[in-house]
């Protein structure tokens, strides 16, 4: 799609820890009217932004399919989902949420036409994955949510490929951000270490100090979306989820930095049942097929992260 045609975009579940700052990109891009904001739940949030919002649960498919029409939507941002440590607790309903919902979507775009960003995950990959995933590794996850995204990019090339729907990917690495706290992931640590290090100078870390996994700081992740988005359809081999570039360090490698900025913090390392899902994903991502196909390079590194972290939480 060129800049030229008007964007009118629904984005699910966008007041989670993606769809805030999403939002936001959106907005700055495309203005604030062109934007219709759902999720289950209720806020006022949204009030002085001129964004709209409105109520929709993804599992309703006459509401979502109301709400297209109405808007005579042709972009959709589907970020509504249960995460890997809140579906662990409810499989049933993290299966639910995250396969009825994409197909809800899916379906909808075969009938209206519109085009489809839906994020998968670091979580496709299980414990034969080795420390660096490359875009071809085997999926072999070992929590539920990891396998509502392996199916999710399944189910996204094949309606690619059978019904010629739109649908683009990316899979995200564990996302650090300061505007919303993350929504039940295993990678939280990495989001609640500097909130406690700013208000307590004190963290419980719910992972060992070697647990190493791939991070990105939010803003490389929404420069990532729109650049995908924004990519000629032409030239994308993958429809369910890119690998993209990782930031790679330990949860000891982190509240070092964090320390080396707020001096005398400390963290204590006390793994919890997360650790599991840790143990099964791997360290780094290979993201050189983003980089060839659709010109996607990292532009923040821990330090840099930790400083813009560390200020936005000051203020
Ligand atoms: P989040 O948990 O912060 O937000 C999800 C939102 O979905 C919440 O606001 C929630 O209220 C909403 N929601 C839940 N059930 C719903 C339903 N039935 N109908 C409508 N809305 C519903 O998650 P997030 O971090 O913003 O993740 C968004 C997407 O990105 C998900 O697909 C997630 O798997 C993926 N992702 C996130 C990360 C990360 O580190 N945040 C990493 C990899 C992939
Ligand atoms: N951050 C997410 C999680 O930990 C990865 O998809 O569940």
């Amino acid at each position: 799609m060129g800049e030229t045609i008007e964007r009118r975009i629904l984005v699910t579940g966008a007041l989670g820890q993606i769809g805030i700052e999403l939002l936001n990109a959106l907005s700055n891009k495309f203005g604030p009217e062109s934007i219709v904001a759902t999720d289950i739940r209720e806020t006022d949030k949204l009030e002085d932004t001129g964004i709209r919002f409105l109520k929709l649960d993804v599992l309703d498919l006459e509401k979502l399919e109301s709400l297209i029409k109405e808007f005579k939507i042709n972009e959709v941002y589907h970020l509504a989902a249960i995460l890997s440590a809140a579906g662990e607790k409810n499989p049933e309903l993290c299966w639910k949420i995250n396969m009825d919902g994409l197909l809800n979507v899916l379906e909808l775009s075969r009938k209206y036409k519109f085009r489809i960003f839906t994020p998968s995950s670091i979580a496709v990959f299980g414990s034969d994955v080795g420390n660096l995933a490359f875009q071809n590794s085997p999926l072999n996850p070992s929590t539920i949510y990891g396998v509502t995204k392996v199916a999710g990019e399944l189910i996204s090339e094949y309606y690619h490929s059978v019904h010629g729907v739109d649908i683009r990917g990316l899979r995200y690495p564990g996302l650090i951000s300061w505007k919303v706290m993350p929504g039940g992931g295993t990678t939280d640590y990495a989001v609640e270490i500097f909130h406690e290090a700013i208000s307590s100078k004190k963290y419980t870390c719910f992972v060992e100090k070697d647990t190493r996994l791939p991070m990105m700081y939010m803003d490389d992740a929404i420069r990532a979306t729109l650049q995908l988005m924004d990519a000629p359809s032409e030239n994308l081999t993958i429809r369910g989820g890119y690998n993209l570039p990782s930031l790679n360090f330990t949860a000891e490698e982190l509240s070092q930095k964090i320390q080396e900025k707020i001096p005398g913090f400390e963290c204590a390392f006390v793994p919890d049942h997360r650790q599991e899902y840790a143990n099964t994903w791997p360290d780094e991502t290979d993201g050189t097929l983003s980089e060839l196909e659709w010109g996607f390079k990292l532009e923040y590194d821990l330090d840099l992260m930790c400083t813009k972290m560390i200020e936005s939480l000051s203020k």
